[in-house]
């Protein structure tokens, strides 16, 4: 790197409100223009900047109660992807790497590494709600 190097898009290693928006606008971004995760959203969320707003709004919330503990997400992950018509469990794989990618992008590695480790947590919770039997009620945020 050089000191002409312009600035990169990595905030200055904190997790902020600010941050969790960046973070999450470009994973959604990556989501809706994906060629097999697209479609799954898509058709729940609809197409347009305005369908997506009241979603991505309860992204941020979401993980701002996860990373910062702000209490401001309340939802039911679980019940939600149950309702959705049902879609292909390998699609986790696609959605994680997408996702520690983005973490990558935004933050460097301890903090990186703390959403990558909660997001896989709270996929194999959904996995098994959403494909086993027997195990429906997982904690998502605790
Ligand atoms: C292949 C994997 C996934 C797919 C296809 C998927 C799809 C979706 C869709 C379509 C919605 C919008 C539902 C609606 O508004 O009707 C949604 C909501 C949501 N998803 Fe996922 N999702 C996936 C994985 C995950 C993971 C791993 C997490 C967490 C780490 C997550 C967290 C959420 C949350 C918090 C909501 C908002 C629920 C609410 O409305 O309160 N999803 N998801």
């Amino acid at each position: 790197m050089t000191a002409t190097t312009p600035p990169d898009n990595k905030t200055a290693d904190r997790i902020t409100e600010q941050s969790i928006r960046m973070l999450v606008d470009r994973f959604y971004q990556k989501v809706r223009t994906h060629d097999q995760l697209g479609p799954v959203f898509e058709s729940a969320i609809g197409k347009t900047d305005a369908q997506w707003a009241p979603h991505l709004e309860r992204m941020y919330a979401f993980w701002s109660s996860i990373m910062l503990a702000s209490g401001r997400y309340h939802g039911n992950p679980m019940q939600k992807h149950k309702d959705l018509p049902t879609f292909d469990e390998d699609l986790f794989a696609i959605w994680l790497t997408l996702f520690a990618e983005t973490a990558r992008e935004v933050h460097d590695p301890p903090i990186a590494d703390h959403y990558i480790d909660r997001s896989k947590r709270i996929a194999e919770t959904l996995k098994r709600g959403l494909y086993r039997s027997g195990d429906k009620d997982g904690n998502l945020t605790g």
